[in-house]
């Protein structure tokens, strides 16, 4: 008896088909609830084996009985297919762009003129706008029928699009059934957007890159590159996501109630198994719409995937049908764009600027130019390899970057292939500033300077510890401490403090008022500065702010935490190995411990201040963790937190206290949960803040 025969001919065979049959629906089913569990809601119930298991169980039955391989199965989400080129289809509804606004005045013309426009039946519904953000990937449509994936088309020029139904099946987050009993629309086409998160494209980057493969520019191109591939095991290989924000034709089930408002649209998508755009949210007024997008642009870099603006639709149906269309886009919803953060300028030239620790970075000096609202004239190429990997060189007309507070960056050259280039940038072997040989340690990209007494990097350190990461002393301008040591005075930190009014008059045409304030900030800085300011002053590798507000919390002074080992030092939070050793590193060297002791005796020799620590309040010495978007941007209440002597760490462990929970939580949420943290809304972490702010 041939096993694998399509059709079973006898009866015990019959059964075992019909068995296996069942199977394969209980198993698609199971498979697919536990894809929307980890995928969509990032709260998976079961182990990846347990997963896996599941799945082979399933293309073991496909592959004895290919007829039950079902259009919905997941085994088609990982792809193979490969395609001869894309097809390219009719959108039965034409799928409009968005007109944009740039302006809070702007903004406002719009709602008011849609609110004219609208018939006077309906005058009570127009202040209501749906807003979300606006993604920054690549509009597709998807179609189910009865609720079954049956297509998917690219936006394409609005009227016709590609055939993408095989790529799409393999992002893990559309769903290839609607989830839930029905009825489900005869045909429903989700609109929405296919993209990558950051992390995600960070990764392929590193990969291709590895491969000596291309790279991509953006999360947007590296979204349409992964999806436009006619081998569509590619496509499954590179993490897309779908968000549904929108519909095209819709046509209900017979007695299938109707949907009236985008608001309840985005509840029927979520009951079906889709994410929507993260933070969609009902406005009821243009007022309220417009505080929105400042809280968005404000979160905008916490966001996982990049977006550039925000995008407003009246929230009731009806009237989004009445108003229509122009010939662009629509009368019912606009996209009022983010300030431009990328601007094309050209390089003057590549300099070598030497870091507090010695690392020779790259600048690229500008010809000025604004970017996002900023001038610009200097920005990162970061490291050596990075310089080549975007194949940049001086007299390009290149595009500047500028994220949130993040150092400009150079992204690429606009045309990198135009004739009469200058040649590749030859980065030095040695320090710019003091010609040692640089040297690049091990999993390193950054060449570095080793030598101590560099003068590039003692003019770092000592600009570092008055800076505002350091013991922030108030009103010395970064130049003139830079002159001074130029000049020879000051050779060390220590030095500043020695310095007097006398010597500083007609230093550099200092005059009398700018030098006495100068003495002045120096002596109130000996005298105020607190122990975790000093020990961020110090500039030890790896001890930033947060490490050092740690240190002090726990140490009576430097004396203190120069006796603690490297294990004492990794049980308190956030500090692993290295951090331990790099401070053991730097109170092993001597000139580190000559320069303290010119410190203790100045004067200049901070305690734990009473002022940090003992003050009873509920959040002393708690670790704490923020998740999800709250009223006021998150570091406000950090900041508050810290200041009500809270600890702020950067993952979920047992070890955590709090976790402060706002909007749209995420994974930690349920981690948390899973693990018995005590978990806190705004309102309750108001209460504990109470008594300290
Ligand atoms: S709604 C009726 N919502 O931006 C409005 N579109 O520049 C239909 N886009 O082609 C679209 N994010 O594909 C909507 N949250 C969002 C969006 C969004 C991005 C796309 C859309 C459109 C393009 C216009």
């Amino acid at each position: 008896m041939n096993q694998h025969s399509l059709l079973p001919t006898n009866t015990e065979e019959i059964k075992t088909a019909r068995r296996a049959g069942h199977r394969a629906a209980e198993l698609r089913r199971a498979i697919e609830r536990h894809n929307h569990l980890y995928h969509t809601l990032d709260a998976p119930e079961i182990t990846d084996e347990a997963y896996d298991a599941l799945f082979r169980e399933l293309e073991d039955i496909e592959q004895h009985y290919p007829q039950l391989r079902t259009p919905d199965s997941p085994t088609l989400r990982t792809g193979g297919a490969v395609l001869p080129s894309l097809e390219t289809r009719a959108h039965s509804v034409r799928m409009y762009g968005l007109d944009n606004v740039f302006s809070a005045a702007e903004w406002n013309a719009f709602a008011q003129r849609a609110a004219r426009q609208l018939p006077e039946a309906a005058p009570d519904i127009t202040g209501a706008w749906w807003a979300d953000p606006k993604l920054d990937g690549l509009a597709v449509e998807i179609t189910y029928e009865n609720g079954v994936m049956t297509q998917a088309l690219t936006r394409g020029d609005g009227s016709v699009g590609e055939v993408v139904t095989e790529a799409v099946r393999t992002v893990r987050n559309a769903p290839l059934r609607l989830l839930g009993e029905g009825p489900f629309p005869v045909r429903l086409e989700v609109r929405g957007e296919i993209l990558m998160f950051r992390k995600e494209f960070e990764a392929l980057n590193r990969r291709q890159q590895a491969l000596g493969q291309k790279t991509f520019a953006n999360p947007r191109n590296a979204a349409a590159g992964s999806l436009r591939q006619l081998d569509t095991s590619v496509t499954a290989s590179r993490k897309l996501r779908f968000l549904a924000y929108s519909a095209g034709l819709v046509e209900f089930a017979p007695g299938q109630p109707r949907w009236h408002t985008h608001s309840e649209l985005m509840a029927a998508y979520q009951a079906y198994g889709f994410q929507t755009p993260v933070d969609g949210r009902l406005c009821l007024s243009p007022a309220e719409a417009e505080q929105y997008y400042r809280e968005l642009e404000a979160r905008r870099d916490e966001l996982p995937f990049e977006i550039d603006g925000v995008v407003y639709k009246l929230n009731d149906l009806d009237a989004q049908e009445a108003l229509g269309h122009t010939a662009r886009a629509p009368r019912f919803a606009v996209a009022w764009k983010f300030a431009a953060r990328q601007a094309r300028t050209t390089i003057r030239r590549i300099s070598i600027q030497v870091g507090r620790t010695g690392v020779l970075t790259p600048v690229a000096e500008l010809e000025p130019v604004s970017v996002g609202g900023v001038m610009v004239s200097r920005a990162t190429l970061h490291n050596e390899e990075e310089i080549h990997r975007r194949d940049v060189r001086e007299g390009d007309t290149v595009i500047i970057q500028r994220a949130g507070d993040v150092i400009p960056e150079v992204v690429g050259p606009v045309s990198p292939a135009s004739p009469g280039r200058a040649e590749p940038f030859a980065f030095p072997r040695s320090c710019p500033v003091c010609g040692s040989p640089a040297a690049r340690l091990e999993g390193e990209a950054a060449w570095r300077c080793l030598n101590l007494s560099c003068p590039a990097v003692s003019m770092r350190s000592i600009v570092h510890f008055v800076s505002k990461a350091g013991l922030d002393v108030q009103g010395v301008g970064a130049r003139w401490v830079e002159k001074l040591i130029e000049a020879g005075r000051v050779k060390t930190p220590a030095d500043l403090f020695t310095l007097r009014e006398e010597e500083l008059v007609g230093f550099e045409r200092m005059g009398e008022v700018l030098a006495a304030k100068f003495v002045q900030a120096f002596d109130t800085a000996l005298h105020s500065a607190g122990l975790a300011r000093f020990i961020a002053a110090l500039g030890i590798r790896q001890v930033g702010e947060q490490t050092a507000r740690t240190l002090a919390g726990h140490f009576a002074d430097m004396d203190a935490l120069e006796a603690a080992t490297a294990d004492e030092l990794m049980e308190l939070p956030d500090i692993g190995p290295e951090v331990a050793a790099s401070i053991r590193a730097f109170f092993a060297n001597a000139a580190n411990r000559e320069l303290l002791e010119r410190f203790r005796a100045l004067g200049l020799w901070p305690r734990r201040e009473a002022r940090a620590e003992p003050r009873q309040t509920p959040l002393n010495g708690k670790r704490m963790l923020f998740t999800g978007s709250l009223s006021r941007p998150r570091e406000e209440f950090q900041r508050l937190a810290e200041s009500a002597g809270a600890v702020i760490v950067s993952g979920v462990s047992r070890k955590l206290d709090y976790l402060v929970v706002g909007d749209n939580p995420g994974s930690k949420l349920d981690k948390a949960r899973e693990l018995g943290v005590a978990i806190l809304d705004e309102a309750s972490l108001k209460r504990l803040l109470g008594g300290s702010e």
